[in-house]
């Protein structure tokens, strides 16, 4: 497959920043890679394990070429990038259209076309692109450049274009690359933003607001990339619960970005939930969109495949909430995926996608309690009356 049709669907994976910023190295790296494979990630439909920023030696050699730091990375990339594919893992890296990386390290300006075989030769399957001091760099260009870079190689890389969203990516990031942020960086905070002076760390719900507007972007092989995951980085349950499954209807890419070596049972359990991941990987690859039940409890709604449907209702506030629905009072369009529903003559059955279990019919009415910052998720299967 050439670039622009390697991913159908959202990719999943594990990146190391959220957790590690620059503090990674070759032993550590490996032993993730490890719980990667035995905690059921792997299983579950994850495939990528990417290196972020700090991976690379303060300066290039006298060739101009990039090196791994090599007390990160005493045995080299090569050899790192070996083991992730021994594994049977894809290996992703990152960097930065600008001088320098974010975190100061050398930059890929003006050497587009000699990183992208450096990491060719690595048997690099994924690149995170930065934008960071990139002064006047027309973007989309800048993007363009790279992404005809990395199609010379031969070798198919996905191509995560990270420009946080601030130059409308949405509009020319198809087929320039597979993924594009579209917004500035998570935190593991799911209402409250936090402000670092020259920048702020985005929310949950913040980001989660902000993909509305470019819902009908979003698709195969170009997808809105609202960042990466904080299960398990300090969140309630609740809330990393929430945080996923909103993810999943957005159909978004899946990047773990916890410590796999210490996560919780529940952690797991949230990120190897497989009826919510195939939400997330349904083919049509389709956003859900947001109708409001009452103030502050949400229903987001993901047109699937087969006519299946999956409905979050999504308790925003901090107390608890009583949803009450008679179905017969929903309808439920969708001009942009042609969905149509008349619960009135229209019947689906319910799975409730965490407790894992069938939870009846639409033709009964629906009494259920969320918790603060709760989703309860059903996927509805048409059935007869
Ligand atoms: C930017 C990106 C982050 C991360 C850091 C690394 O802030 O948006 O996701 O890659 O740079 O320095």
């Amino acid at each position: 497959m050439l670039t622009g049709q390697i991913a159908p669907t959202p990719p999943m994976g594990f990146n190391t920043w959220n957790t590690f910023q620059t503090k990674i190295s070759e032993d550590m790296l490996k032993e993730m890679v490890d719980v990667y494979v035995s905690s059921g990630m792997k299983e579950s439909g994850y495939q990528y394990f990417v290196l972020d920023d700090g991976w690379m030696s303060m300066e290039r050699d006298q060739n101009g070429s990039l090196v791994a730091d090599p007390v990160k990375f005493p045995h080299g990339m090569k050899a790192f990038a070996d083991y992730v594919h021994s594994k049977g893992l894809k290996f992703g890296i990152y960097n930065c259209a600008g001088s320098k990386t974010c975190a100061g390290y050398p930059g890929t300006r003006g050497h587009e076309y000699e990183d992208a075989r450096l990491y060719a030769s690595w048997g690099v399957d994924f690149l995170k692109y930065d934008w960071c001091n990139t002064d006047s760099l027309n973007t989309p260009e800048a993007y363009k450049t790279m992404s005809a870079a990395l199609k010379a190689t031969g070798r198919p890389i996905v191509f995560s274009i990270c420009e946080w969203g601030g130059h409308t990516p949405w509009l020319w990031a198809g087929g320039v690359g597979e993924l594009y942020r579209t917004t500035g960086d998570i935190t593991a905070s799911f209402v409250i933003d936090k402000d670092y002076g020259n920048w702020t760390a985005q929310s949950v719900v913040s980001i989660l607001d902000k993909q509305i507007p470019i819902r009908k972007y979003n698709g195969p092989n170009h997808w809105n990339d609202p960042d990466m995951l904080e299960v398990g980085n300090g969140m309630t349950y609740n809330e990393d619960k929430s945080h996923f499954s909103l993810w999943c209807m957005l159909a978004a890419p899946l990047a773990a970005g916890n410590d796999l070596r210490k996560m919780s049972p529940q952690t797991r359990d949230i990120l190897t939930n497989k009826e919510m991941i195939a939400v997330d990987q349904d083919e049509r690859g389709i956003s859900a969109f947001k109708m409001m039940m009452e103030d502050s409890l949400e229903l987001w709604v993901k047109p699937l495949k087969n006519n299946e449907v999956a409905f979050c209702f999504f308790n925003r506030t901090t107390g608890s909430k009583k949803l009450n629905l008679n179905w017969k009072d929903l309808n439920i369009s969708d001009p942009q995926s042609g969905l149509e529903i008349h619960f009135d003559n229209q019947y689906f059955t319910l799975r409730d996608l965490w407790l894992k279990k069938d939870a009846g019919k639409t033709d009964k009415k629906l009494e259920r309690d969320l918790a603060s910052h709760e989703v309860i998720v059903f996927k509805l299967t048409p059935s007869s009356k």
